[in-house]
Order: C-alpha cells, then structure tokens, then sequence
C-alpha cells in the first residue's frame, strides 16, 4: 500500500478514506519548505492544497512520488513541468468550489454596488449616514469578466439575470461559447474601458501576474469597480493601493480621482495572504476585503 503524506488540512472523512484503503496516511501540517523536502523521500503520494509550494526542488527530492492531488482549482502552487518532466501525475478537484466563488464574486459586487461593508460599518460604529452610501443598481450596468471557465460562467448567468450587459476577455473561449454564454467579447483594454464592475477569474500565471496595474488602471472606465475571486498577484497590488490611496477623502488628490476608482475593489485573494491588517478601513472607501474562502461551502 501507498504512504500518503498529507501537508494541508483535508476533512477527516477524507483522510479515514484512504486509511480505510489500507494506505498509510501521514498528516504533516505546516511544513517549512526544507522540513517538506525532508518528508517527501517515501512517499507515494502527496496531498496538498494552496499552501504547500511543490517545487523542482521538493519534486526532486521526492524519489518515490506517483501523483500529487491538489484539494482545489489553482495549480499555480506545484512546478506542473518539473513533475511531468518526472512521470508525477498532477491532479486538481477543477469543479470543487467554484459556485461557493461564483456566489462570493456575486457578493462582493453587491458589497461593492450598495456599499453594504462601509454602510455597516459607520452604523456600528454610531453613524447613520443615510445618504452617504446611497449605492448603485446593477441593472442595466456593464460588467467585464477577465477569464471565462467554470467560475467566470457561473458568475456572467447571475449577472445576466440581474439585468447587467456582460463583456469578456478570455484568449481560450471561442465567439460562439461566448455567445452561448451571453457575452460580447473584449479586447483587455477595451473591457475596462466599457465596463462598471469587472470580475477576475484567471489561473496564475506568467501571462496573469500583474495583469491588472498601472497602465491598464488608468484607461479604465471611470468609477470602475473590481473584484478579485482568482489569485493575489493578478492585480498588482501595489498600483491598486496607489489608487486606493488617491479615493481616500483625505488625501488632496482625491477629487480627481474619487471619480475614476470610485468604489475600487473587493477582494478576496491577495499576493501574500495577510494583507489585511493593513489600512482598508471603511473611511478609505474604496477597498471591500474578505478572507480567501479555504472550503467548499454547503
Ligand atoms: N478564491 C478561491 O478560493 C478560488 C477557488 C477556486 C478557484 N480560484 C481561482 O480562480 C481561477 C479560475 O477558476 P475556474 O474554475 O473558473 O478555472 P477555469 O480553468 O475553468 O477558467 C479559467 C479561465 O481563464 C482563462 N484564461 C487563462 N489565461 C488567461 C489570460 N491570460 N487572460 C484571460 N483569460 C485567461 C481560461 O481560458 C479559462 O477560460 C482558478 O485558476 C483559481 O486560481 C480561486
């Protein structure tokens, strides 16, 4: 039988499985990277999900492995060649969470159209600014998907029904899936340009990083909304907190720009995945942040 090492939190029922197969399952939460090269000689296979980072070097080291099975969608984490190069199969779960996104892109634009986490926060906090976060409708507004799978589909049929006009830019889906799908197809730049709310919902990865900065921001629509379900990274950060910088009330620079990232984005994902504590308070305006949704939600 297989010596299954387990380097994530998987559900317990998950695990009994493969114990109940007769494999012998070695959970190992919280590896640093060399404490992972270490572990891996002797295992057969290897289960991960977001975290674990499974490298040329980790795969190198890994002389017995078979497969890696990765509990998610994204297989931005795992060196996909280095383990095609050495006979390890990559498997993912493509379909396991993707309506709990689709359902949180669909939130977050909520959030970001009636300004409900600002609304909510200055109630709290003793605040009844009635008419501060009056919010806009969705009806009738456009919104632009970067990426076209599974999630960004199940996103455009909500959207739809909510009345929006729905534009994409996706390089792999065909003018006729498009259509099927009710979307007008976009050049990159031509979308953010047209549209009120754009949503993401790309892979990682070389073509992805940074796909959303300076340039593009700047072309884009004014008052644009954008929401990140995907993966941190594809929004350059660092171009986006420039924005965020310039909407907030109290900086002089906001007048001009107030109009133009009005409402800027929600996110859930984020190049590292701590950010949080930095400043995104509710008077900043512009930036609606949850925590990655680890889980498949009932
Ligand atoms: N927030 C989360 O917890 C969570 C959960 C699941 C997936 N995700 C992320 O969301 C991504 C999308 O998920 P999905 O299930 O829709 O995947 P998918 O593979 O079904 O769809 C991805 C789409 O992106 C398109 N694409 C690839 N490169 C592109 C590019 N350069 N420009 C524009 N489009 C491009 C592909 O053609 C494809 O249609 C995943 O890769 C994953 O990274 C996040």
């Amino acid at each position: 039988m297989a010596r299954v090492l387990v380097t994530e939190k998987i559900a317990a029922r998950g695990l009994a499985l493969l114990s109940e197969a007769g494999h012998e399952v070695d959970v190992r939460e919280g590896l640093s990277p060399g404490e992972l090269r270490d572990a891996v000689p002797g295992a057969h296979a290897l289960i991960i999900r977001s975290a674990t980072k499974v490298t040329a070097e980790v795969l190198g080291a890994a002389k017995d492995l078979v497969v890696v099975g990765r509990a998610g969608v994204g297989l931005d984490n795992v060196d996909v060649s280095a383990a095609t190069e050495r006979g390890v199969l990559v498997v993912n779960a493509p379909t396991s969470n993707t309506l709990s996104v689709a359902e949180q892109a669909m939130g977050l634009i909520l959030a970001q159209a009636r300004n409900i986490p600002q609304a909510h926060a200055a109630l709290v906090a003793g605040r009844w600014e009635r008419s501060r976060w009056e919010g806009v409708e969705l009806f009738g507004k456009v919104l632009g998907f970067v990426g076209l799978g599974r999630a960004g589909s199940l996103v455009a049929q909500r959207a739809l029904a909510f009345g929006m006009r729905v534009l994409g830019f996706d390089p792999f889906v065909s003018a006729d899936r498009a259509r099927a799908l009710g979307v007008e197809l976009r050049a990159l730049e031509d979308l953010f340009a047209e549209s009120d709310f754009v949503t993401l919902h790309v892979p990682k990865t070389a073509e992805t990083v940074g796909l959303v900065g300076r340039e593009l921001l700047a072309k884009a629509k004014p008052g644009i909304r954008i929401v990140n379900t995907s993966r941190g990274g594809v929004v350059d950060e660092e171009a986006l907190a420039e924005a965020e910088a310039m909407c907030n009330p109290m900086k002089p620079e906001y007048a001009s720009w107030h109009k133009r990232l009005n409402g800027m984005a929600g996110f859930e994902v984020y190049e590292s995945m701590k950010p949080v504590a930095r400043e995104y308070s509710a008077e900043a305006l512009a930036i609606d942040v949850t925590p990655r949704r680890w889980w498949k939600s009932a």
